[in-house]
C-alpha cells in the first residue's frame, strides 16, 4: 500500500521516460469523450496526467470523466517530458483506479478560487469547511512554512544545548494578567488554562539552567485581531545567570535562525505565495537594532499619536513604530506599571522593567516578549504583594527564589505571528490549521 513515489520528485526529472505509479488527489479534469486531462496533486505537487479511452479501456474511461473534483486515484503511466505541461512534465497514463470518489450529490467547491468565491469574503465559510480548505495549495504551503519554522526553533536551541521541558497546561494561577485567563472546571475546584510556561521553567531553571519549549499557551482574547488566537503556539525559553541584552541576543539569534530555514527550505511555497524573499534574506542576514520605550514614546508623540508615557503599546502604536525598521527591533525598558510582576526592577532607575519586546517590520508588531525576572526572595514578595496577587499558588514560584536564587530571564515568542509575518499573511488564522478565537472551537 505504501507509495513510493512522489510528485515532486517526478516534476523535478527523477523519473524521466520511466513508468511509474501515482497516488493523489484530483485537482482539476477536463477534456472530451475521448480523452481527459487530468491534474494530480500530492503532498508534494501536481502534474498533468493524460488518459485515452482507447488506453484505458471503457470502464476506467467512464469512471474517470464521472470524477469528481477530491476524488482520490491511482495511476500508471509513463513520465514525458513536455515543456508545454506545468512543471515540465506529463504522465501518460494506461491505467486508472477511482480509490474514493466524491458523491455527486454532495459536490464540493473545493478549488481554491471556488471556495474563496463562495466564502465571498466573510470568512465564514472558510472557516466552517476548514477541513476541506486545508487540501487547497495555500494552506498546504502555508503548512509546510509552519513545519519548518518549528523544525528551526528546536534546532536553534538544540544546537545551543537547551534542554526541552515541559510544563503542564492545567494552572493555578495567572502569568499575564488575570483578564485573559481561561477558567475550567477541576473537580470541584477551579483551574485555569496557562498563558504561558514561563513560571513553571523558571522553578526547573536551577536544574536545567538553558531550557526551552514549544508549547500551546491559552488567552481569553475577546477581540478578534489579525494577531490574536485564544489557543496559540508559544515558543518559550529560560536561561539561568542571563541579562536582559543576553535574552535579546538568543531572541534576535532563533529569528534570524527562522528566517535563514525558511527561505532555504520553503523557497518554491514562498515564491507560490508572491512573498518577496530579499525581505526575508534581510530578516536573516542583518543586526536587529534596539531602542528603548521612552524614545519609541517620544516618536509617536512627535507624530501626534496619542500615547502617554507608561501605557502599554497596542498594535495601532507597533505597527507605526515598525514602519521606521526595515528588520525586527527591540523595545526595551518598560515601565514597570505596564508590565506583570515577575519582569525585574532596574536596579539604576526603579520606574523601569528590565525587560523587552521584538516587533517585527511591515506592520507586524510584537512577536516577542521577555527579560530578566524578579529574582530575589524579598523583591518578588513585595512585587507579588505590590499588585494584589495572592501568594499561594505561587508559593513554588517563590521558592525558587528562596532556595538558591540567581539572575535568570527568559522570552516567549509566539510562533504562530513568526509564521504569519514571515509568509506574508493578511491573518494570523491563515497559519494554523484549525485556529482558535473568541466565536469558534469548530471544526
Ligand atoms: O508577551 P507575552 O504575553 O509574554 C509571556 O507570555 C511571557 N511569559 C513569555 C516569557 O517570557 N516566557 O507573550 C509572548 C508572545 C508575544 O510576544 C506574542 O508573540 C505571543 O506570545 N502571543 C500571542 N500570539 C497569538 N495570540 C495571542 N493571543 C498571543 N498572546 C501572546
Ligand atoms: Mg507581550
Amino acid at each position: 500500500m505504501a507509495k513510493d513515489i512522489w510528485i515532486g520528485d517526478v516534476q523535478s526529472g527523477s523519473h524521466d521516460g520511466n513508468e511509474v505509479e501515482l497516488k493523489g488527489w484530483i485537482k482539476r479534469t477536463r477534456g472530451s469523450n475521448k480523452i481527459r486531462f487530468i491534474v494530480l496533486r500530492d503532498s508534494t505537487g501536481t502534474i498533468q496526467c493524460v488518459i485515452k479511452r482507447e488506453s484505458v479501456g471503457d470502464d476506467s474511461f467512464e469512471n474517470i470523466k464521472a470524477a469528481l473534483i477530491e476524488s482520490s486515484l491511482i495511476l500508471k503511466g509513463t513520465v514525458n517530458v513536455d515543456e508545454r505541461a506545468p512543471g515540465g512534465h506529463e504522465i501518460i497514463v494506461s491505467s486508472v483506479d477511482v480509490v474514493g470518489p466524491v458523491n455527486p450529490e454532495t459536490p464540493f467547491p473545493i478549488t481554491e478560487s471556488a471556495m474563496v468565491a463562495a466564502d465571498g469574503g466573510e470568512t465564514e465559510f472558510l472557516l466552517d469547511n476548514r477541513h476541506l480548505y486545508l487540501r487547497t495549495s495555500r494552506m498546504t504551503n502555508m503548512l509546510k512554512i509552519r513545519s519548518t519554522v518549528f523544525g528551526a526553533i528546536h534546532s536553534y536551541f538544540r544546537n545551543l544545548d537547551f534542554t526541552e521541558y515541559q510544563a503542564p497546561n492545567f494552572v493555578a494561577g495567572a502569568v499575564e494578567g488575570g483578564s485573559t485567563l481561561f477558567e475550567v472546571p477541576y473537580f470541584g475546584k477551579k483551574a485555569y488554562l496557562t498563558q504561558s510556561w514561563q513560571l513553571y521553567a523558571e522553578a526547573a531553571m536551577p536544574a536545567l539552567e538553558r531550557l526551552y519549549t514549544i508549547a500551546p499557551s491559552f488567552r481569553a482574547e475577546k477581540s478578534r485581531t489579525r494577531r490574536h488566537l485564544t489557543e496559540f503556539w508559544h515558543a518559550e525559553m529560560e536561561v539561568a545567570w542571563a541579562s536582559n541584552s543576553e535574552i535579546m541576543e538568543h531572541g534576535e539569534g532563533v529569528v534570524r535562525h527562522i528566517a535563514r530555514a525558511v527561505l532555504e527550505e520553503r523557497e518554491n511555497e514562498l515564491a507560490t505565495m508572491d512573498r518577496d524573499l530579499n525581505l526575508i534574506a534581510n530578516y536573516a542576514d542583518n543586526a536587529y537594532p534596539r531602542m528603548r520605550y521612552d524614545e519609541a514614546v517620544e516618536t509617536l508623540q512627535a507624530m501626534d499619536v496619542e500615547i502617554e508615557w507608561g501605557q502599554d503599546l497596542d498594535y495601532s502604536k507597533e505597527k507605526i513604530l515598525t514602519q521606521d525598521f526595515d528588520v525586527p527591533h527591540f523595545l526595551t525598558h518598560y515601565p514597570k506599571i505596564a508590565k506583570p510582576f515577575y519582569h525585574r526592577v532596574d536596579p539604576g532607575d526603579e520606574k523601569y522593567v528590565l525587560c523587552h519586546d521584538l516587533l517585527a517590520p511591515e506592520g507586524y508588531g510584537e512577536i516577542i516578549g521577555g527579560g530578566e525576572r524578579t529574582w530575589s526572595e524579598k523583591e518578588i514578595l513585595s512585587r507579588i504583594d505590590e499588585e494584589g496577587v495572592p501568594r499561594e499558588p505561587y508559593q513554588f514560584y517563590i521558592d525558587t527564589r528562596t532556595y538558591g536564587g540567581v539572575p535568570h530571564g527568559g522570552f516567549g515568542l509566539g510562533v504562530d505571528r513568526v509564521c504569519s509575518w514571515l509568509s506574508g499573511a493578511d491573518h494570523i488564522r491563515e497559519v494554523i490549521p484549525f485556529p482558535r478565537d473568541s466565536r469558534r472551537v469548530t471544526p
